[in-house]
């Protein structure tokens, strides 16, 4: 039976840099509160003109030159994002024009801030099951445009971010190589509301009215309930996966939580029992880019030398649907 084994990674950001003061210049906020309750520093926002596609593009270039591999290497694209350029089709198909690959599969995953973990999964029931060999993963969001710069909306104006993330995986067929070792996925869509975006949207007659404009078109999140969810599930996920791995907590090599609040990972990190060199965090520095966070952190983690083969590497995500999940993985 094959497994998946990462080959490498890219990721890519916006130009624009924009830092707590000039959030405070926008709305009621100062960097104190911001560094104090997320851990945020700075994030990149998108100028007009500048797509998802875009930044895709430079991630998944930063992958093919790591790797060696190139368009026609690849037989699948998974595109995780929950803001896609248009309402249809979605980025993945675009990415396979504006890349030029073949005429492979190529389409959007939309599972919000675990859109990683559950790609993973899915490009790995792909492998094992012999259906694909070379799976390009791609995480890519641009939350800026969806976001009430003013103090209205200023607990999820300080968070959310633009980026994108590449990961390609294949095919192996060596006995205790690298793995994915076990998956745990989830979701709970009782709690849709409390993290989600009403409009435009299909059920409306236009889909787009001027009433959108404003409130119902930006990002709405009950942070504080979903603050709550993710301390614990994200936690309970990774045991479970490790569970099912037979791999106890303190054998990590790494852990890349989704990086959406600082203070979610170290809850995470102390619920867990690990240690610091144990858990890699770069939301100082990128903000919360949903489905990108994880990729970003892994080609980071990659180009600095923390991984080795034969590492154990695990993810964990949390966010909107509410859908969470983790995965433990032989380097
Ligand atoms: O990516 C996955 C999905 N997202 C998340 O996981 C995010 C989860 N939630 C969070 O990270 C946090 O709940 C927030 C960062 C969004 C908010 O932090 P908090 O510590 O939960 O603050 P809070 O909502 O309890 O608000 C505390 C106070 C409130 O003022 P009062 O009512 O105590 O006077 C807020 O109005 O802080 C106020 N506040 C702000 N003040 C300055 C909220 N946002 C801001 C802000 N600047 N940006």
């Amino acid at each position: 039976m094959p497994s998946l084994r990462i080959l490498g990674t890219g990721h890519a950001v916006p130009d624009r840099v924009v830092t707590n003061d000039d959030l405070a210049a926008m709305m009621d906020t100062s960097d104190e509160w911001i560094t104090q309750r997320t851990g945020i520093k700075q994030r990149h926002w998108v100028t007009e003109g500048e797509t998802g596609i875009d930044l895709a593009s430079a991630a998944v270039t930063r992958a093919f030159e790591m790797t060696g591999l190139g368009p026609t290497d690849i037989d699948a694209i998974i595109y995780a994002t929950s803001t896609s350029d248009h309402f249809a089709p979605g980025n993945g198909i675009l990415l396979q024009d504006a890349m030029g690959f073949d005429a492979i599969p190529a389409f959007d995953l939309r599972a919000q801030c675990s859109g990683f973990v559950y790609s993973l999964s899915m490009a790995d029931a792909f492998i094992v099951a012999g259906m694909f060999r070379t799976i390009l993963i791609v995480g890519q969001e641009i939350q800026s445009t969806s976001l009430d710069t003013t103090t209205e909306g200023r607990d999820s104006a300080v968070i959310f971010a633009d980026g994108a993330g590449a990961v390609i995986v294949q095919a192996h067929d060596e006995p205790s190589g690298s793995a994915i070792l076990a998956t745990d996925l989830h979701g709970d869509g009782q709690h849709a509301r409390e993290l989600w975006v009403d409009a435009p949207g299909a059920i409306y007659h236009p889909r787009m009215r001027a009433d959108h404009i404003g409130a119902r078109s930006f990002l709405q999140m009950n942070g504080r309930e979903v603050f709550r969810h993710a301390t614990t599930r994200m936690p309970e996920s990774v045991e479970a996966a490790l569970a099912k791995a037979g791999i106890a907590a303190g054998d990590l090599k790494l852990l890349i939580p989704h990086q959406a609040n600082l203070r979610i990972s170290e809850l995470v990190q102390r619920r867990l029992g690990l240690r610091d060199d144990q858990v890699y965090n770069n939301i100082e520095r990128f903000g919360n880019t949903t489905a990108a966070t994880i990729p970003i952190a892994l080609d980071e983690c990659l180009r600095t030398k923390r991984l080795a083969r034969g590492d154990l590497v695990a993810f964990t995500a949390f966010g909107a649907g509410f859908l969470w999940g983790s995965v433990v993985l032989r380097w």
